[in-house]
């Protein structure tokens, strides 16, 4: 009795054992594709928030240039070296020039030189030792004879270049001239000294490095434009972002204000620079020297489809939260109609004629527009039927991407869920700023959704961990695992999950305003968090097809702290497996590939971790986190992996033919 009492426990615990060995072989069954994985599945988020474009990726140096600001001398500084050396008054012509209204009148009376318009830059100049800058000017000699002296200035008073020109003609004409520098220094300045006696007007005063991305004058910052690139996204969404919205309607963006001759874009105030009482930047404002040309040209150049945002009529909810009534709102359907020909027209049209003229007769074949960025509410909705209607009647070929609102859950969530559902929308946008815990308990959020209802895209995403010091959320190991977590349950829900996308994407390590952030940069270098390896490591590795991806027949999404997603990519017949442990020990799976085709032997296995979930990325040690690839051995169709604690795995497998 008692011997078949022992038996029987014997048994029933090797039972046990051989069910939980059964349970740690990961099965990916390459013969099934799924589903298609959409070309547009990781894309990028670009908004003007935290210095992204003027002082961040428009690579423009001066401040102010077009005295502007609603301090008219802002960003620049009058150094006189005699008491009656000069003097600088801000003229305004708004009946001639309504967009550019303000310029400066610089009078002097010194032959030596003694009076100085000096630029600090975007919390100073990114100057490199070797590099041509690009100094230019819109002047007009009033009276006397006028000589400017342009001169590169380190932090410490030491000249490092310098340059003359001569403004020879009273009437308004662009000067401009090439300054070398000398030396390297991320806080240097730009000065104007007036040589002479006489009376200048001055306006649109700029410096741009010659590096540019793809040494484009007037262009972007390549180190910036590079990191994008390496991303390979498959869309980029612009402007915003809450900028869409503007604080009230007359601050919102309006595309049309951003094309065209860059001195006649009105510039306008940033909505960030006055948003957060703790973060004030009261010199941020929108130069639009990156507007909507250069953003198509940018999604052209890296291979993103464009994803334009429009306002509905909607100002930020969180701010005036006005709307245009709706018996007022077709400027802002037109403008809509007008961005599509813009982007798509004939050069015969009114706005494609603008776009040749701009240097891009071919069509920027536009093909997705959104319609509103975090609005909620009936408004909301009332607003998106009436566009709707007029933009799929005119151009049923454009995709329109509709939204739920700030929340990823709750009334406004579920009410505008419901009501874009009764409309059949086709894309909508959903966001989610949450804690990592709840990235990782939501991995499994798309596994039981309606298939009938609506895509999804997840278009802004960050985890965030507050009380991290400075910044207050930080781009931490545990944010980014945690996004990994979460995103392979977006690769294995892409029949429905459409587009995602990080948010935000940029950040000036001084003039922040919102963390965390994809991108930090100062004013000479740039880096990636973790969270950017992730996503890099998702995007460049996005396959064709999703595969089934199981242990013990079901989807992994956290079962033992482990999640996991896999797609096929038909162009490089490749299997790719992602795999994160979020466990603080490492883990052991064998991985069983079901595929009646023969495997190549070897695999690369890209693996991105740290023991440290507080770990992070930094000026100082910019690749402290970074993917690291390494070889595995196949045993025909298995692969013993080895999942360090707290990793992305990223695990490619190529069919041999
Ligand atoms: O990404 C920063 C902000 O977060 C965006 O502007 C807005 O859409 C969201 O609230």
């Amino acid at each position: 009795m008692r011997r078949n009492l022992l038996l029987q426990l014997l048994l029933s615990f090797f039972f046990v054992a051989a069910v939980a060995q059964e349970s740690k072989i990961i099965s990916v069954n390459a013969d099934k594709p799924l589903y298609p994985v959409q070309s547009t599945m990781w894309g990028i988020f670009f908004e003007d928030i935290n210095f992204a474009a003027d002082g961040g990726i428009y690579a423009e140096l001066v401040k102010n240039r077009s005295f502007e600001f609603f301090q008219p001398l802002m960003g620049w500084k009058e150094i006189r070296k005699t008491k009656q050396a000069g003097s600088a008054l801000i003229n305004n012509r708004a009946g001639t020039s309504p967009s550019n209204p303000r310029f400066a009148h610089v009078s002097f009376d010194n032959s030596n030189g003694t009076y100085c318009l000096s630029n600090a830059g975007f919390r100073g100049m990114g100057i490199k030792q070797g590099m041509k800058y690009h100094f230019s000017v819109w002047a007009g000699q009033k009276s006397g004879d006028v000589k400017l002296r342009i001169e590169l200035v380190r932090a410490d008073g030491k000249s490092i270049g310098a340059a003359t020109l001569v403004p020879d003609d009273g009437d308004w004409k662009k000067y401009e001239v090439d300054l070398t520098a000398a030396a390297t220094d991320p806080k240097a300045s730009l000065n104007i000294w007036f040589e002479g006696k006489g009376s200048v007007d001055l306006d649109m005063i700029s410096l741009f490095p010659d590096d540019t991305w793809k040494n484009r004058p007037g262009g972007l910052r390549a180190d910036l434009v590079q990191l994008l690139a390496d991303l390979k996204p498959g869309f980029i969404r612009f402007p915003g972002g809450c900028i869409v919205e503007g604080r009230e309607l007359t601050t919102r963006y309006q595309w049309k204000k951003t094309v065209g001759n860059v001195e006649d874009r009105e510039l306008i105030v940033n909505r960030w620079n006055t948003e957060f009482p703790h973060k004030n930047a009261p010199d941020y404002f929108q130069s639009y020297g990156l507007g909507f040309y250069e953003y198509f040209l940018l999604a052209e150049d890296i291979g993103a489809e464009p994803l334009p945002i429009l306002s509905c009529g909607m100002a930020c909810q969180f701010n005036t939260a006005e709307v245009v009534p709706l018996d007022q709102i077709d400027p802002y359907i037109q403008d809509a109609l007008d961005l599509i020909e813009f982007a798509n027209g004939p050069v015969t049209s009114k706005w494609g004629k603008l776009r040749a003229d701009m240097g891009h007769p071919a069509p920027f074949n536009l093909k997705m527009l959104g319609v509103g960025n975090e609005q909620w509410g009936p408004q909301y909705i009332e607003r998106y039927k009436v566009f709707s209607n007029a933009l799929k009647a005119k151009h049923p070929e454009i995709k329109l991407v509709s939204g739920t609102g700030p929340s990823p859950d709750g009334a406004d969530f579920d009410y505008a869920s419901v009501e874009l559902k009764k409309l059949n929308e086709e894309l909508v946008d959903e966001h989610y700023y949450r804690s990592p815990e709840w990235f990782f308990s939501n991995a499994a959020r798309y596994d039981k959704y309606d298939r009938n209802s609506y895509k999804i895209f997840a278009g802004e995403y960050a985890s965030h961990i507050p009380n991290t010091g400075n910044p207050p959320h930080k781009n931490t190991w545990l944010s980014a695992i945690s996004e990994a977590a979460f995103m392979t349950g977006l690769e294995r829900n892409a029949d429905v999950v459409w587009m995602c996308s990080y948010a935000p994407l940029f950040a000036h390590a001084e003039a922040w305003q919102w963390s965390p952030d994809l991108i930090w940069f100062n004013n000479l270098e740039s880096y990636g968090t973790p969270n950017y390896y992730v996503q890099k490591m998702f995007s460049v590795n996005r396959g064709t097809d999703v595969l089934s991806v199981t242990e013990g027949e079901k989807p992994l999404t956290g079962q033992g702290g482990i999640y996991a997603s896999s797609v096929f990519d038909k162009k490089s017949n490749e299997v790719i497996i992602k795999i994160v442990n979020s466990n603080d020990a490492a883990a052991t799976r064998e991985l069983n590939i079901k595929t009646s085709r023969r495997l190549d032997g070897k695999a690369i296995a890209t693996v991105l971790k740290s023991d440290d979930k507080g770990a992070f990325n930094s000026f100082d040690n910019p690749v402290n986190i970074k993917p690291q690839e390494q070889a595995v051995t196949l045993n025909g169709k298995k692969i013993k992996l080895d999942l360090p604690a707290s990793s992305l795995n990223v695990i490619t497998i190529r069919i041999v033919k």
